[in-house]
């Protein structure tokens, strides 16, 4: 399978050697070991001054804000970086609040989503202070109204609504079709606007839709958005105003042969729209994750063994699904290159993980010119790579380095197999605790 190599900002190929901003990768997997993730500082942050100068029009107004949704990369470095830029987050559990709070993100820069908010969770969103809650069915907004009123406040709220749109992406990670939980079905939304608007513990914000992720076209988006803005009118009709709309995020990345709109045109098309239509007086939130970080992610891995099977050759490397989970869970692809050129002869290989699953692998039918021991760095692996992996086969999951300049920061380290089980007791152990 040959595809092109994605077009990266951050990372590059000099002299037959590739190059996270000024340090070779080689270089870094040499100093902190496999598997390592990489990340450029460099390119997050250009994809989020692209989004953030397209959120300013042409008159100078601010249209629109980046509220980048965390779950595609949640290190505290990478949120860190965008805070500084001016980034907003969009969370969708305790935990990511907690992240937030931790890089002393303003509450008020925090949208928080998802479609089982647990009572605590949404009672300590609360008493952060929250931007707003994006409510997805009939029953929390109720729960919300509820906890609302024991804390003695209202409740900031979007509905988040279900528009019924098909985003032609993998049906894992489509969200805004009617056969997906995600949202309140489109003909249910006006009845309960107005149920949270008679709720008296309830402040009704926004409207907030999400279509999918990894979305290549802009069409489905305009799509869901005619729909949304028609809802905002009848709402208008019925004395219910509409302060803000959030749409979501998905703006799909190249991972090797796809074009997706540009930052700029995509968010261009959505303002255009948005003003054509005669809403300038409402404030745009967008939800970017994975167009922010998933070209700014390397994952690097060493060649354990190279064997011959009976039809297929295996490349054999030390990272594996536990650490991308992408491939197996998706069949998604990730280009994948030697770091440094070696003289070894190419080769078609499966390349696999140590794990005992046929599923473990991370590329399939891969030309690569590779002796044991040389190191592979799979591409587009900064978003929903690292926060997606797992400790299975108790294998501890990769440490994390930024890259800025000709400088690398540790910004996780390596977990230990001791780390994780350092919570588990065997039942005499466990015993002896319940007497003390
Ligand atoms: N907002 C909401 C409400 C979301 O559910 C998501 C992603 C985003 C924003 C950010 O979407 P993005 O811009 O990153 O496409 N694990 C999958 C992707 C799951 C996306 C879930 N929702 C993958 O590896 O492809």
């Amino acid at each position: 399978m040959k595809k092109p190599l994605p077009s990266l900002v951050g990372f590059s190929e000099k002299n037959h050697q590739w190059f996270a901003e000024g340090i070779s990768l080689a270089k870094l997997a040499h100093d902190f070991s496999t598997p390592l993730y990489v990340y450029s500082k460099e390119a997050i942050c250009s994809a989020y001054r692209a989004y953030d100068a397209a959120c300013i029009r042409p008159n100078g107004t601010r249209r629109a804000r980046i509220h980048y949704a965390m779950k595609a990369n949640s290190n505290l470095a990478v949120l860190d970086e965008l805070k500084q830029l001016g980034a907003g987050f969009d969370l969708v559990s305790g935990g990511e609040l907690a992240r937030a709070l931790q890089i002393g993100a303003d509450p008020k820069s925090l949208v928080f989503a998802g479609v089982g908010k647990s009572s605590a969770e949404i009672e300590n969103a609360l008493r952060a202070g929250v931007k707003c809650i994006n409510v997805e069915s009939i029953s929390e907004l109720q729960r919300i109204n509820i906890i609302a009123k024991t804390l003695g406040l209202r409740a900031p709220i979007s509905l988040r609504v279900n528009p019924d749109v098909n985003a032609n992406t993998h049906p894992y990670i489509s969200t805004g079709l009617k056969d997906n939980k995600f949202g309140i079905a489109f003909h249910d939304v006006l009845k309960t606007y107005r149920e949270a608007a008679r709720l008296p513990h309830i402040d009704v914000l926004g409207i907030d839709c999400h279509i999918g992720s990894q979305i290549t076209s802009a069409s489905p988006y305009l799509d869901a958005l005619d729909k949304v803005l028609g809802l905002i009118t009848q709402l208008q009709l019925e004395g219910i105003t509409i302060h803000h709309l959030d749409l979501g995020g998905g703006l799909g990345i190249d991972y090797g042969g796809e074009s997706p709109p540009n930052i700029t045109e995509f968010t261009n098309t959505l303002l255009n729209r948005i003003e054509e239509q005669g809403f300038n007086h409402l404030e745009v939130l967008l939800e970017p994750g994975r167009s922010l970080v998933g070209n700014a992610g390397v994952l690097l891995t060493q060649v354990e063994y190279l064997k011959t099977g009976v039809d297929k050759n295996f490349c054999i490397v030390n990272a594996a699904m536990n650490d991308l989970m992408r491939p197996a869970l998706y069949e998604a692809y990730h280009a994948i290159v030697p770091v440094q050129m070696s003289s070894a002869k190419p080769n078609q290989y499966d390349v696999v993980g140590p794990v005992c699953e046929s599923g473990d692998w991370l590329g399939k039918d891969r030309t690569l010119a590779v002796y044991e021991g040389d190191i592979l760095g799979i591409l587009s692996a900064g978003a929903y790579g690292f926060v997606m992996s797992s400790n299975y086969n108790t294998r501890g999951r990769a440490a994390e380095v930024m890259v800025d300049g000709n400088q690398a920061y540790l910004v996780r380290e390596r977990e230990t197999p001791e780390s994780l089980f350092n919570n588990e007791r065997t039942l005499n152990q466990a015993s002896t605790l319940k007497q003390k």
